[in-house]
């Protein structure tokens, strides 16, 4: 019998599918059988959608370096599939380190950046020789020289505030002036410093980084920003007669997280912005820098779905409330920036016609909603389990232990099959960083 299927896409991942008689696949593995072995809550992560996504970059910026965001997602598995994958690797703590380097990832190849990196964390950046750092204050600057050792340079870029805002909500937007990261060019800040880290003979400085903000799905601030940014390089060729040779333009690459949203077309964002920095550098003389981009999401976002069992159904004045043995504790992204998402019943089919339900988790909250007024059959019930999509980027990195749940884990599907990647957080491990009395 030849069963219909339904390929997914949209917020799904590329080897999702649903067939009509109520299976569904990632890399022709059965999410219900994924739900047998590991239970729930759990977030499934496609192997073969991060590496196809990795790929799409690489080939639509063939002379650009690709450093994945390791903020949005990281786990070793992750960081050896985009090691082979010939992606670099932005990080921004020293435990994201740490987890790049235990699976051998390259130093030469990972970009260290943060506003206010801890002397532990600089110091373990120089001793595992990242490739670069990205500078963040004028503190800083003396700090990190101290710490090369002589017949040692580290390369370095600084972080600009490019004055360009952009971003899904207030709480992802880097871009302005009025935030916490980079250095003002309004204020001489960036200025200064680049004349700092030029004076320091154990600091290299190998070009200029900015970013936007997240999930930003039109391409003319990137357009904007990367402008702005060849003139600032085009600054320091005149004041200091240093062309520098890279141009790191961040990420904040949209995703689409429900059927019909928008996302950033990457081809198109290839093709404006090299042509943006192309032509305004031609126009100011000055060598074509290389460009950098950082996307998290649009690498991890789509490959990532979280599978939930349904605990009871509420029928309230309003809403009918569908509540779930997960929540804000593994997916904090409605509560902090209103993020809405597609919820999908998987397992068994249903022939009753759908109707608006919120879905929401089993935290002492009432803003623990994961879904509000989303559709889902009118027959769903306890027991049911069901999918939301697009959680591959800033759910498992953002996870809490809140009401002290335990983390869920993260099982990897590739070659055709399912394996544990981050095992789910015990009891155990939760009393064991208790010590108690
Ligand atoms: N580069 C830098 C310097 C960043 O700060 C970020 C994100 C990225 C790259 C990657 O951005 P992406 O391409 O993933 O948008 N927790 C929020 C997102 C915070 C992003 C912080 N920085 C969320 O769940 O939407």
């Amino acid at each position: 019998m030849t069963v219909m299927t339904e390929t997914a896409h949209g917020p799904w991942s590329a080897t999702t599918r649903f067939r009509h008689d109520g299976i569904a696949t990632i890399g022709n593995v059965p999410l219900m059988e994924i739900v047998h072995r590991f239970g729930t809550p759990l977030y499934v992560i496609d192997e073969t959608d991060v590496r196809l996504r990795a790929r799409a970059y690489r080939a639509a910026l063939p002379n650009a370096e690709i450093a994945y965001a390791a903020k949005a997602f990281l786990c070793r598995a992750m960081a050896s599939w985009l090691s082979t994958e010939g992606l670099s690797l932005d990080v921004c703590s020293a435990g994201e380190l740490a987890v790049a380097r235990s699976v051998g990832f390259p130093a030469a190849r990972i970009i260290f950046h943060g506003n206010a990196k801890t002397p532990l964390e600089l110091h373990l950046a120089v001793e595992q020789r990242v490739g670069r750092i990205v500078v963040d204050s004028v503190d800083e600057i003396h700090r990190l020289a101290a710490l090369v050792p002589a017949g040692q340079r580290q390369k370095v870029l600084i972080r600009v505030i490019p004055d360009i805002e952009a971003g899904e909500s207030a709480a992802v937007r880097t871009g302005g002036e009025n935030q916490k990261f980079g250095l003002s060019v309004a204020t001489g800040g960036a200025g200064d410093a680049v004349s700092r880290v030029l004076r320091q003979p154990r600091l290299e400085l190998v070009g200029l980084h900015c970013h936007l903000g997240s999930q930003i799905t039109e391409v003319e601030p990137f357009e904007r920003a990367a402008r702005a940014m060849v003139e600032h390089l085009a600054g320091v060729w005149k004041t200091h007669g240093v062309a520098l040779p890279q141009l790191d333009l961040g990420g904040g690459h949209g995703i689409a997280y429900r059927p019909g949203d928008s996302r950033l077309n990457i081809e198109a964002f290839a093709d404006r912005v090299t042509h943006a920095v192309e032509e305004r550098a031609a126009g100011l003389g000055l060598p074509v820098p290389r460009l950098i981009v950082e996307p998290g999401r649009a690498i991890a976002g789509t490959a990532g779905v979280t599978l939930y069992r349904v605990i009871s159904v509420k029928k309230g004045l309003g809403h009918t409330y569908v509540a779930v043995d997960g929540g804000m504790s593994d997916n904090p992204r409605p509560a902090l920036y209103g993020s809405r998402y597609q919820v999908r019943l998987i397992g068994r089919t249903s022939h009753e016609g759908d109707r608006e339900v919120t879905v929401v988790g089993h935290h002492c909250e009432a803003g623990d909603v994961i879904a509000e007024d989303v559709p889902l059959p009118a027959d769903i019930h306890p027991g049911d389990v069901v999918a939301v999509a697009a959680t591959g980027a800033y759910h498992h990195s953002m996870a809490s232990t809140y009401n002290l749940t335990c983390r869920p884990p993260v099982v990897a599907v590739g070659q055709g099959k399912a394996r544990l990647v981050v095992r789910r957080e015990s009891m155990e491990d939760l009393t064991r960083r208790d010590v108690g009395l």
